[in-house]
């Protein structure tokens, strides 16, 4: 009999981001006695924006800050009697890692660490039933899986490729080596690709909906055979709450969508749903703006999480299939003005892609 834990005051790190801002709306809607305090540093893919539609704002509470700050963090912990720790902040993209790596030692490593230690200060002598710190982290911390290769399942040995994956990968021994050697009651979960709404446009999905709205490029990494799984981010969250709720203090879930097309499959779907959305744009047929351009330096091929450990103990399966998924999630895109505008038009976002695409070959946006 699974033992349900009721969440109260929950401290949301990187709440403002696109995975902790569904998260945020997830659970304020799900669990009408929850209270939120959401920390967030609101770097470049952080923003308070993410958080305009929440349906009962009254519950959360946001704290502009950083999970480094030892202070900050022991204080919040304190002051609002957090028995719940769900830690999303992080430096999220890989490219970004390729080029600048610090940063993402920084808050994935250090700031876990962070918490992890503020925790433990903190629910000294608490009763280990009665807390919970809950990591989130990526199928990307296994590595890159060969094309026949069977699912990863929980407890496979780690192989991160990138500096984002290997500092995801470092926080995740961090969060183990707290539950061995101090008793921390954690979880983790390590989740494939979200897509869906909130999500900035630097990522694969978004970027390709703005490029093709736009009439630019759409550059697609090497030969676009790579494949990724895609979770609808609602599924993520709800996956989230049953860990958080009924999950083994000390367990590891594998979160996945069981879609698995190649990037060039993906894309291709993407520039077919435009297609039909705006039948007077002059971009059209849009797939006729794909453009292959300079892979990735250590580009994983192929990633594949056996999800069959959250099914059996939690009950957790995916509600939203791809196509309909990928469908609202291109109209949300499409009505999305001001929001989207503010980061297209941003000079920070036009460095980036000057700087990640420049050098590409031609095409590039
Ligand atoms: P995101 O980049 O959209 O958001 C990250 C958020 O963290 C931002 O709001 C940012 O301001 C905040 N942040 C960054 N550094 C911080 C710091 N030092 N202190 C406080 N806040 C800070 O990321 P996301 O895509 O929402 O990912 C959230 C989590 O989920 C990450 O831990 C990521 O590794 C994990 N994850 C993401 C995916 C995915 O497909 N996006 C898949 C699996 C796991
Ligand atoms: P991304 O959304 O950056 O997520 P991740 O690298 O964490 O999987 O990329 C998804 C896939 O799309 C990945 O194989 C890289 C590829 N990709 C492109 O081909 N072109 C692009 O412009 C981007 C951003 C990604």
């Amino acid at each position: 009999m699974v033992k349900i834990r009721v969440l109260q005051r929950v401290l949301v790190t990187g709440g403002a981001g696109f995975i902790g801002s569904n998260f945020v709306r997830h659970l304020l809607a799900a669990r009408p006695a929850v209270t939120i305090v959401d920390l967030d540093a609101l770097t470049y893919a952080g923003s308070r924006e993410n958080l305009r539609d929440l349906p009962d704002p009254d519950r959360h509470q946001f704290v502009h800050g950083d999970i480094t700050d030892r202070a900050l963090v022991d204080r919040l912990l304190a002051e609002h009697a957090i028995d719940t720790i769900v830690h999303f902040a992080a430096e999220s993209h890989v490219d970004r890692s390729i080029t600048g790596p610090g940063a993402f030692v920084q808050t994935n490593v250090v700031g876990t660490f962070t918490l992890l230690d503020a925790a433990r200060a903190a629910w000294r002598g608490r009763d280990p039933g009665g807390v919970r710190f809950h990591h989130v982290s990526t199928d990307e911390v296994y590595g890159s899986l060969a094309p026949d290769a069977a699912p990863v399942a929980e407890g496979a040995a780690y192989a991160p490729r990138s500096p984002y994956a290997a500092s995801k990968a470092a926080s995740d021994h961090l969060v183990r080596a707290y539950a061995t050697t101090y008793g921390l009651p954690v979880t983790i979960s390590n989740c494939s690709n979200n897509y869906g709404p909130y999500q900035f446009p630097e990522k694969l999905i978004p970027l390709m909906i703005v490029n093709g709205v736009l009439g630019k490029p759409l550059p697609v990494y090497g030969d676009g055979l790579q494949v990724r799984d895609w979770l609808h981010v609602d599924d993520h969250c709800a996956a989230i709450v049953a860990i958080v709720e009924r999950g083994r203090p000390g367990a590891t879930y594998h979160v996945g969508g069981g879609n698995q097309p190649t990037n060039l499959e993906l894309v291709g779907r993407l520039c077919a749903l435009l297609d039909a959305r705006l039948p007077a744009s002059p971009h059209r047929p849009h797939a006729g703006l794909i453009t292959h351009v300079v892979d990735r330096p250590g580009h994983d091929r192929r990633y594949d999480l056996d999800c069959g450990l959250i099914e059996r103990e939690l009950g957790w399966r995916p509600r939203h299939d791809l196509a309909t998924g990928l469908a609202a999630t291109v109209d949300w895109y499409l009505a999305a003005g001001a929001w989207l505008a503010a980061i297209r038009d941003s000079d920070d976002f036009r460095r980036w892609l000057t700087l990640n695409y420049a050098d590409r070959g031609a095409g590039a946006p």
